[in-house]
Order: structure tokens, then C-alpha cells, then sequence
């Protein structure tokens, strides 16, 4: 496992995307180093006791010494975040969790292609993911990928060109029909796991789309690596705060995961 560091650090960049979407960069040499796709950082926003707990936000990519984020302004502390500004310090714990696992042998044939399922900010990890497979030289990196992107409509479809410059071919869902296919991007996923098999299913969003992806594979027996979020409070494995069942018993997602085979959890 990646060593854990805790660093006072500065913001280089925090800028807005698209309504309440935000990119952040801060600059951790150390977390840059170590982090691998899947793994988050829990930030503390402000220096008092409100709010009291750090927030978990995934690692979205690296760029040299600085990592990257890509989080929505949901409550407090998403609130308070984006209030900083580059130069502002920031208090970072990472890189924590267990990431995606590119190593596990999928029973793969030369047609047989990844499936990578973002499902609103969902998309966050899932670049950094994609960035590794290009570069990964094991036998899942080898297979051709595909990602496919859902959202409520075609302003919050993030990081489509992202992944289009790695050379993967991307298609769109969004519940309105403003961009791609009208619906859901789990529908977008059956009707291609109804044309083709792939040989592994990467995903990550809110946890009704992960439980419809984790059906969708295993009707199909296909692996299907999913990113979960819970809520948090330490962030290490130490109070329990976020455990999840599965057939292994109760597994925290901050520590055994946040990344799980779908074949093992319990809903
Ligand atoms: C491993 C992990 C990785 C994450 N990565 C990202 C990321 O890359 N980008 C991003 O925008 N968010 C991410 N999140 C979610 C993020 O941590 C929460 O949105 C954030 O903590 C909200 O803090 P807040 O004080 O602004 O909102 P709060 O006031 O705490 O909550 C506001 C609203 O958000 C909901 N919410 C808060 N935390 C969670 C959670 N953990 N799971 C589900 N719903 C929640 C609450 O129910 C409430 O409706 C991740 C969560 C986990 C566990
Ligand atoms: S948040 Fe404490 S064990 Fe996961």
C-alpha cells in the first residue's frame, strides 16, 4: 500500500467548469507520486472545528508534482472549497484506499473490449484510470476501451475530450436527450453488453447507477470494478464509519476500498 502522508500545501488552481462544478490542483510531490486511479484524498477546508471532518474527493489525475480534483459543490465544506482561492493553503491526507485493480486476469479475447461507466461527477477517478491504462503494459491495458459518460443533461457531461485524446471512444447519455442517447448510461451500458461482451467494467457514480451496472454484469458474468462513495469520518480504516457488506463480510470503503468487484458486495 501507498504511504499516507498529511501535508499543509498550497492551491495552484480552483476554477469552475460548469455550474457548480470545480476543478482544483494543489501541488503534493509525495501524493503525486504514490497515488494510484481509484485512491481519494481527504481535505480539511477550514482550520476550525466546522466543519470537523475532512472530505473525501478522488484523485482525478497528476500533472507533474500537482494533483488534480474535480469535485461538485454540494454542502459545507464543497462550499467552503470553493471559496479558495491559488495560493490558499489546504490540508490534504492521502492518498488514501484501495484503487482499481489492472493486474486481475480477465477472460479476455482480442474482441473482447473495457467498459468504463461515469456516472456524473462519478467521472472524477475515472480519468486518472484511463490516463493508467494507456500507459499500463498489463493485459487489461491491452484491450480496446470504451467510456461511456452520464449525466441530467449536456452541461454537467464532463472530461468527454479527456478521454478522447487518449484515444478512446466515448458515448454520451443524458436523461433530457440534450447530448448523445436520451436516458440513462446504465441503458447505454445493456444495449452494448447486448452487442459485444467485455472482458472488465470500470465505474464509478451515484449508487443506484452502481448497482444497476453491478446487475448488468453479473447477468452477463462479466467483472465489473465499482467505485463507491460513503459517508466518511477518519478516512484510514479506523472508526468504522463507512463499512459496507459483502461476501466477505464488513469491509470499510475508505481502507479495503473505495474500489470493489461488484461480484462481492451486498446491496
Ligand atoms: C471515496 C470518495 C470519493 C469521492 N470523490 C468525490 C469527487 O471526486 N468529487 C466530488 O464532488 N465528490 C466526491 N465524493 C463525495 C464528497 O466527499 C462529498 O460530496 C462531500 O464530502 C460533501 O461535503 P459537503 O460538506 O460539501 O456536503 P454535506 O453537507 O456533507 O452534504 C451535502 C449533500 O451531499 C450528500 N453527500 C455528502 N457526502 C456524501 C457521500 N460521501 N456520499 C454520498 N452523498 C454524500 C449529502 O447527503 C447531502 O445531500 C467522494 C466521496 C467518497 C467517499
Ligand atoms: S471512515 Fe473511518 S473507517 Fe472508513
Amino acid at each position: 500500500m501507498a504511504r499516507i502522508t498529511q501535508l499543509k500545501t498550497r492551491i495552484v488552481c480552483n476554477r469552475e467548469l460548469a455550474e457548480s462544478y470545480r476543478y482544483l490542483e494543489f501541488e503534493s510531490s509525495c501524493i503525486a507520486k504514490a497515488a494510484l486511479p481509484g485512491q481519494f484524498v481527504n481535505i480539511r477546508v477550514s482550520g476550525t472545528s466546522d466543519p470537523l471532518l475532512r472530505r473525501p474527493l478522488s484523485i482525478h489525475g497528476i500533472k507533474g508534482r500537482r494533483v488534480k480534483v474535480l469535485y461538485e459543490v454540494v454542502g459545507k465544506a464543497t462550499g467552503i472549497l470553493a471559496s479558495k482561492k491559488p495560493g490558499d493553503s489546504l490540508d490534504i491526507l492521502g492518498p488514501l484506499g484501495n484503487g482499481f485493480n489492472l493486474d486481475r486476469a480477465a477472460p479476455f479475447s482480442a474482441k473482447e473490449s473495457n467498459i468504463v461507466v461515469a456516472g456524473g461527477m462519478g467521472v472524477a477517478p475515472l480519468v486518472f484510470l484511463a490516463e493508467t491504462l494507456k500507459k499500463s503494459k498489463t493485459q487489461i491495458a491491452q484491450a480496446e476501451t470504451i467510456v461511456l459518460i452520464g449525466a441530467k443533461t449536456k452541461k454537467f457531461i464532463l472530461c468527454r475530450k479527456e478521454f478522447e485524446a487518449l484515444g478512446f471512444s466515448v458515448r454520451i447519455a443524458t436523461d433530457d436527450g440534450s447530448l448523445g442517447f436520451k436516458g440513462k448510461v446504465t441503458d447505454l451500458l445493456n444495449s452494448f453488453c447486448g452487442k459485444t461482451r467485455p472482458g472488465m467494467i470500470f465505474s464509478c457514480g451515484p449508487r443506484p447507477m452502481l448497482q444497476a451496472v453491478a446487475l448488468a454484469a453479473a447477468e452477463k458474468n462479466i467483472p465489473a470494478q465499482l467505485s463507491l462513495e460513503e459517508y466518511m469520518a477518519c478516512g484510514i480504516g479506523a472508526c468504522l464509519g463507512c463499512v459496507v457488506s459483502t461476501r466477505q463480510g464488513y469491509k470499510t470503503v475508505c481502507k479495503d476500498g473505495p474500489v470493489f468487484f461488484g461480484e462481492d458486495l451486498i446491496w
